[in-house]
């Protein structure tokens, strides 16, 4: 499964990226807006960081303006993904940026149905957003049960689903058992990924018990004096 940031803060993506992890980067017209950027100057800097998909959101309302706004976005760099929203000018505008050589990230599915439109245009990707379906009381993670499974059927359709909308680990757990093709990740849940108490905990001890060898040189650190742990009593 690959592994995108989400996010249009290209710091971040800076630092993450010496991860090793990251084989990807999505942003939407939100993120760009927040960063307070120029949003082809933003593209360009994160397609020189990342050596993968970058997936770049249209903003026009219709076919002709999407094609036009993602042809230009498309010519940043060939790893620019153009995205478009799951309506019926974006899914004109897919089939049209597809036939031009143009990978597309269709956004904003909440459905079984609009990603099987979606995949019927012909996009490279889908994106079903799993953090809003559970903010309405439902369950993100099984509509991506259900493309998953509904695509695998169809194997003439070869569009990858692109789990967004991440929200925590478990988002990703799941995905990761379902085969889902991506997940896109806010830095703050790629953060959560790495982080466990039992992680955290071995390895102080693992240094404590080095620390406490025959020879080792007294650690600076550690307190001293009566009343201290191997202090003067
Ligand atoms: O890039 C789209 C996306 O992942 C949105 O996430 O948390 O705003 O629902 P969120």
């Amino acid at each position: 499964m690959r592994i995108f940031l989400d996010t249009a803060e290209v710091a971040e993506i800076r630092r993450y990226a010496d991860w090793g992890v990251v084989d990807g980067v999505t942003t939407n017209p939100s993120l760009v807006a927040r960063s307070g950027r120029v949003f082809e100057e933003v593209v360009a800097e994160i397609c020189a960081i990342v050596d993968g998909p970058v997936s770049a959101e249209v903003t026009a309302l219709d076919a002709a303006g999407m094609v036009a706004e993602g042809r230009r976005l498309a010519a940043i760099h060939p790893n620019v993904v153009v995205k478009v929203p799951l309506v019926p000018e974006g899914l004109k505008a897919t089939a049209a940026l597809r036939a031009d050589g143009v990978d597309v990230n269709v956004t904003l599915c909440f459905s079984l149905p609009q990603a099987l439109l979606a995949a019927k245009a012909g996009a490279t990707y889908v994106s079903p957003f799993v953090g809003r379906l559970d903010d309405l009381g439902q369950d993100g993670m099984a509509l991506i049960d259900e493309i998953v499974t509904a695509l695998r059927a169809y194997p003439a359709l070869d569009t990858q689903v692109l789990v967004a909308s991440v929200r925590n680990a478990e988002h990703v757990r799941r995905a990761a058992l379902l085969g889902a093709d991506a997940v896109t990740l806010p830095p703050k849940v790629l953060e959560q990924l790495v982080a466990h108490e039992l992680t955290r905990k071995g390895l102080e001890a693992f240094l404590a018990d080095w620390n406490r060898r025959a020879g080792a040189a007294p650690d600076p650190a550690a307190p001293r004096g009566p009343g201290a742990p191997g202090g003067r009593s």
